[in-house]
């Protein structure tokens, strides 16, 4: 058994919290107050067993080891988060989705990957740079012909597409852009995806910042309100899932 605040996930572990492990690898959180759930925390050789069991194709593993040595490489998403994207288009039978925030095209290759030939992924993207390694991931796959590219600012891109009459149109969209805006990327998505399509958010958790009072910088709480907003939101059917960053599954109703 292992004490109450001895790793990473101190910050979740309250006195409601009593921490019990049997095999030293990882910390199961016995939550009390929530009628004695138990609550896995993920640490690194957990993390490395999850990764162990994720089915990451050979390209997306070219691209991340590719990116690892780039500038921003961090803010790709894990390839469980991009496993998790890619499951959630197949279940939907996505055919036309949209992504907010492509960097060098992790997340969007994952989901390009798994859409039918006649798919659509509207990639929105306002760093040229890092859309040339996209672009030359998404022609090294073949699956070129199903992402239509949109670079530039990712707000004027959706904003377009509802002008040009394609509200209730998309079935999946993935947003993983500049935190301030998620509330605007949030409002315009709902315009553009169909009854029963799906957003998600990234990085909801933040680093765990938003679950700590004493970080009020712009970003934080620009997520936390988002998160708040989201709560109160009947548009959408809502799960807010410790993968990564956090990401929020938003069904629209
Ligand atoms: C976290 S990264 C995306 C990572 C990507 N989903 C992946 O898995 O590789 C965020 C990206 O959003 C882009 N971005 C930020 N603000 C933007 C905006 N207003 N419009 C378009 N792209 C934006 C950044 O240039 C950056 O490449």
């Amino acid at each position: 058994m292992t004490s109450g605040l001895d790793c990473a996930s101190s910050r979740i572990i309250s006195p409601a919290y009593r921490s019990v492990s049997s095999a030293n690898d990882f910390i199961v959180a016995d939550d009390e107050k929530y009628g004695n759930k138990q609550i896995i925390s993920v640490t690194p050789r957990l993390y490395d067993y999850i990764l162990q069991h994720v089915r990451e194709p050979e390209i997306l593993r070219q691209l991340r080891e590719e990116t690892a040595g780039m500038r921003g490489s961090q803010m790709q998403v894990s390839p469980d988060q991009a496993q998790l994207l890619a499951t959630l288009v197949q279940i939907l039978g996505a055919h036309r989705c949209i992504e907010v925030g492509v960097y060098t095209g992790y997340s969007s290759l994952a989901i390009a990957l798994v859409l039918p030939e006649s798919g659509c992924l509207v990639a929105c993207e306002r760093d040229a740079r890092s859309l040339e390694v996209a672009k030359r991931y998404y022609e090294l796959a073949a699956v070129s012909h199903k992402v239509n590219v949109k670079h530039g600012l990712a707000a004027d891109t959706l904003k377009s597409l509802i002008l040009n009459g394609e509200a209730c149109s998309y079935d999946f969209a993935f947003v993983d852009a500049e935190k301030r805006m998620y509330q605007e990327y949030y409002e315009l998505l709902l315009q553009l995806v169909r009854v029963g399509g799906v957003i998600v958010m990234d990085n909801v958790l933040w680093h765990g910042k938003v679950a700590d009072p004493m970080v009020n910088d712009a970003k934080t709480i620009s997520i936390r309100n988002f998160n708040k907003n989201l709560m109160e939101d009947k548009r959408v059917s809502i799960s807010m899932v410790p993968i990564g960053d956090g990401m929020t599954i938003c069904w629209k109703r």
